[in-house]
């Protein structure tokens, strides 16, 4: 019999930030535990990074770091069918996270090969991610990159982006953008993508999945792990300790726009022939721009003494991606309930920005009823209001 079992070990590296400590903020890192037959690849190629980054900042701590905000280190049960162990500590935890989770941190597997750097992450951890890979070691020396940041965005996956924006179903953070809009980031390394562009690979979940493949075949030397417990570590520090959280608005502002071109480009037509318009969505995004701008400004600005002052901008940059959440979930997927990153209804593994509009437009696609086309229309017409409230709601966070 299988028992479902929720998280199971957590390890609380908690601060004691002086005046602030009774609400603190935190971080989280996870990666799950269950395997379908022995996972030295999923999980456990995380797993093991999981435990080095552990172990490496309780020896900092030994040596007296004090991380500004609280990490949490989740090792989650039944992932494999369902992610119940992430959902139930959501569940648990629902409105602690909501106040106060900065990120989640998710890596599933660290190696599947040692090519390229997949990173998906929604768009608030941009720059963090960039900042601290400027810090890793390159993981080959022998191909002349500088550190990890130049062999990430020299040999990139995505044409346009080093990170993909469409965070997938399948993995423990799915749970934390969808239903809370936790700022997360997922990454490991992948083969390179003209050989192998599917995003499994041969050994997924079979029993070829042993540690003999990965000390022989994937990563001989463990190298490329070390990698992504620098990165996964690293990204970890500064999202504890750094002052102002180092999340930049514009990044979430140029995401939006990019967002709106995609669907504009792709759909056009679409909302044309049934005489819809999209210009309050660009108007938002607008709005957001600029806010974002004379905020972006305020920081800048800001007295680094003044711990509330701090502690205001703080609380606005968390907040930011959580407008995204409507209670009501996507129109025909409840239990999804960010408006603006999602993923496909055809593929759980691949993302979709607007995941409720483009859900309703593939249903309308392959509708032959005229009657029923025409109740899309108003569904989506009625989404589209949704995802304006939810963007005004980011903007109107940022004002004082
Ligand atoms: C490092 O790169 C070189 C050159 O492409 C390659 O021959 C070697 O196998 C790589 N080493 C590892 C550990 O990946």
């Amino acid at each position: 019999m299988l028992q479902v079992s929720s998280w199971s070990y957590c390890l609380d590296l908690t601060t004691h930030s002086g005046f602030f400590s009774f609400l603190l903020f935190f971080s989280f890192l996870g990666n799950h535990r269950d395997a379908w037959v022995y996972g030295s690849v999923d999980p456990s190629s995380a797993t093991a990074t999981m435990m080095e980054v552990v172990r490496s900042l309780c020896e900092l701590k030994k040596k007296g770091w004090q991380p500004r905000r609280t990490i949490i280190f989740g090792s989650w049960g039944s992932s494999e069918f369902g992610y119940m162990g992430t959902n139930e500590w959501i569940e648990e935890n629902y409105h602690s996270l909501q106040n106060k989770a900065v990120a989640m941190l998710n890596v599933d597997i660290s190696v599947v090969y040692p090519y390229n750097l997949f990173v998906a992450a929604t768009p608030l951890m941009k720059n963090v991610l960039i900042e601290a890979a400027k810090q890793v070691p390159a993981p080959n020396k022998s191909l002349g990159f500088e550190n990890l940041y130049s062999h990430w965005n020299l040999m990139r996956r995505f044409t346009t982006s080093l990170i993909g924006y469409g965070l997938s179903s399948v993995s423990d953070h799915s749970g934390f953008y969808q239903k809370l809009g936790i700022p997360a980031a997922y990454f490991l390394w992948m083969p390179d993508p003209k050989e192998w562009p599917h995003v499994d690979y041969p050994l997924y979940h079979s029993t070829y999945e042993t540690f003999e493949a990965m000390k022989k075949f994937l990563d001989p030397e463990f190298s490329f792990h070390l990698a992504v417990a620098h990165l996964w570590a690293l990204v970890t520090i500064k999202l504890s300790d750094s002052l102002v959280l180092p999340m930049k608005i514009a990044d979430e502002a140029d995401f939006l726009e990019e967002m709106y071109l995609e669907l504009t480009e792709e759909h056009g037509n679409f909302f044309q022939d049934n005489k819809m318009s999209t210009v309050y969505l660009k108007e938002a995004i607008k709005e957001f721009q600029q806010r974002a701008k004379h905020f972006q400004s305020k920081i800048n600005d800001v007295d680094q003494q003044q711990e509330l002052k701090l502690r205001q901008i703080n609380d606005k940059i968390i907040q930011i991606e959580k407008a995204y959440i409507y209670s009501e979930g996507l129109p025909h997927r409840k239990h999804m309930k960010n408006v603006i990153l999602g993923t496909s209804v055809l593929d759980q593994y691949s993302g979709w920005l607007l995941p409720g509009i483009r859900e309703l437009i593939f249903e309308h696609k392959r509708e032959k009823d005229q009657k029923k086309q025409a109740e899309i229309i108003e569904e989506i017409c009625t989404h589209l209001t949704v995802i304006v409230a939810a963007i005004n709601g980011a903007a109107l966070q940022l004002i004082d």
